[in-house]
Formats: C-alpha cells, structure tokens, sequence
C-alpha cells in the first residue's frame, strides 16, 4: 500500500500523539526526496529499531546558496512513495513551505566550530539552513530516533551536536554510506550526470580508496594530496572544493591517522557538486 502522505502539522501531530499514547516508538528519516537505494537503506534501520516510521520529503530552501541549485533538485514525489510501498511506513510527511517557515519565520539555529571547514568553508549558511530544518523536522515528527547517512558525515556530526546542545530528546543515529557497483556513492544529485559524466563520476571513490590504502602504509597525507587532486582533475572533475584528511571527532585537520580519521572530498563534475567520505583504519 502507497503510505499516507501527510501535509499539514497538525494532521502528523494528531498520528504522532496517538502513536506516542498507545506507547509505540517514532522513528524518522529526514530526506529531501529523489529517494534510492541510500534512503532506503534508512528506512529500514527506522523499520527495525522502531514501532512506527515517518519518512519526511521537503526541498529545504534554506540550505541550498545557490538559487539554481535549488531549482535544478530533482523532485519525483509519487515514484518515492511507491519505493516506500514495500517498507509500510507509517507516514510520508510531504509538507508545503507555510508548514516549516510560516510567514514571519525568524529563527536561526547555528552549530558553530564544526561548520567552519569542509561543506561548511565552501557553502555559506548550509548548514544553518540544515540544522534549522532539522530542528524543526524533529519537533514537529516527535521523533524518538532519526536515521541519518554517513555520505553526508559533517551533517552528520552536525545533527549529533545540535540535538545534544539543545537537549532534544531524540537519538541521533549514523547509517552506512549506500554505493553503487562502481563505488560511486548514492546520491540524490547523480540523477543530474549525464551518462559520459556517470561513468566518469566512479573515479571519486575510486581515487579516494586509493589513498586511504597509501595512508593505511604509513604514506604521509602531504605526500599523496596534490597528486589525488591532480588524478581528478585529469579524470574530469573540473574543480575540487577540498580533498582532506579529518578527524572523526571533531573534523580537526590530520597528515596520518593516528586516530579515528575520514577522507572528505568534494568535487565538480559537469556542473554537479559530488561529495563522499571514507573510513581511515588508524595507523599502528
Ligand atoms: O540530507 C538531506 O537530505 C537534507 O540535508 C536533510 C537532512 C533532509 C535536511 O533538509
């Protein structure tokens, strides 16, 4: 069965009430819709770890600093709650804008520090616009859990701090980055390659495992960075936003894994921004 799509606050409140008073758990998978293979892997961890699933689908205008950015998002409403069919969520909570930024909307909701580096250096206010939404998708679902992806690893650590800085009685909950046969991993932006570009798209991942290999061996990061970035560039990324080597913790900037570490990458592709992260193993 197609699940119910909700748009309005005070119709999800009414489900969420009835839920929580019949003692039942609510978990919740923010999305912005394009759902794949990614998203869906998160709905079923909502599946398995609660009573009742709330997937929500809002293009959040907030987050996105480029107008055409925004335009050009894919939206495929109706083909994402037929990929929900089979999971029986509880609620697809679709709402229109007057639901999330009413007229005369004025709060901001900021995470300083983390939101300085990476996605944060390169897209003024992003994150902002992130953690207000997100603020927002949690107080209105009433959701005890939320299932985030590890592709999106600063938004990630984002959500995590903002929850627990604001007390927000929800569980904050990191999922494994979903990738396609060649590496690429899922994104809702890679509807928008072209075919040549999708082929080419693999070589993110690919170089990126490449050098998380040569750091694992003891190679400095300073050693193998410029080449990394040089390997992209001659593969057809036309621009690189970082190629970085970061803690786990708090994203500080490192040249060897000596403690939990992650590869960040972000990178130009025919017009469209790729993003992808990958576990360090520690050096000995
Ligand atoms: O990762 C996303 O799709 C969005 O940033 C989110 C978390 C749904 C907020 O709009």
């Amino acid at each position: 069965m197609i699940p119910p799509i909700v748009r309005t606050l005070p119709a999800l409140r009414k489900a969420t009430r009835n839920w929580h008073a019949q003692g039942d758990t609510i978990g919740v998978v923010p999305t912005m819709g394009a759902l794949h293979d990614g998203h869906l892997s998160l709905v079923a961890a909502a599946k398995a770890a609660c009573d009742r699933v709330i997937v929500t689908i809002f293009v959040n205008p907030k987050q996105f600093n480029q107008a055409a950015d925004l335009a050009a998002y894919p939206r495929t409403e109706e083909a994402d709650a037929r990929k929900l069919e089979r999971f029986a969520v509880d609620a697809v909570y679709a709402p229109d804008i007057t639901q999330i930024y009413p007229e005369g909307f004025a709060t901001n909701v900021s995470v300083t520090g983390m939101t300085d580096v990476l996605c944060g250096a390169h897209r003024p206010g992003h994150f902002d616009g992130v953690a207000t939404v997100v603020t927002k998708l949690f107080t209105q679902t009433s959701a005890d859990k939320a299932f985030f992806g590890e592709k999106d690893f600063q938004q990630l650590m984002v959500v995590q701090r903002m929850a627990r800085d604001l007390d927000l009685p929800v569980d904050v909950i990191g999922c494994p980055t979903i990738r396609e046969e060649d590496g690429l991993a899922m994104s809702s932006r890679n509807l928008l390659l072209s075919d040549r570009a999708r082929v080419k798209a693999q070589h993110l991942s690919e170089v990126m495992t490449e050098v998380a290999g040569q750091l694992a061996q003891g190679v400095p990061f300073a050693n193998v960075q410029a080449d990394a970035v040089t390997k992209l560039d001659l593969a057809g990324f036309t621009s690189v936003d970082y190629f970085e080597l970061r803690a786990c913790t708090d994203l500080k900037l490192l040249d060897q894994p000596t403690e939990p570490a992650r590869l960040f990458a972000a990178a130009w592709l025919a017009g469209v921004r790729l993003i992808d992260n990958i576990d360090v193993p520690v050096a000995r």
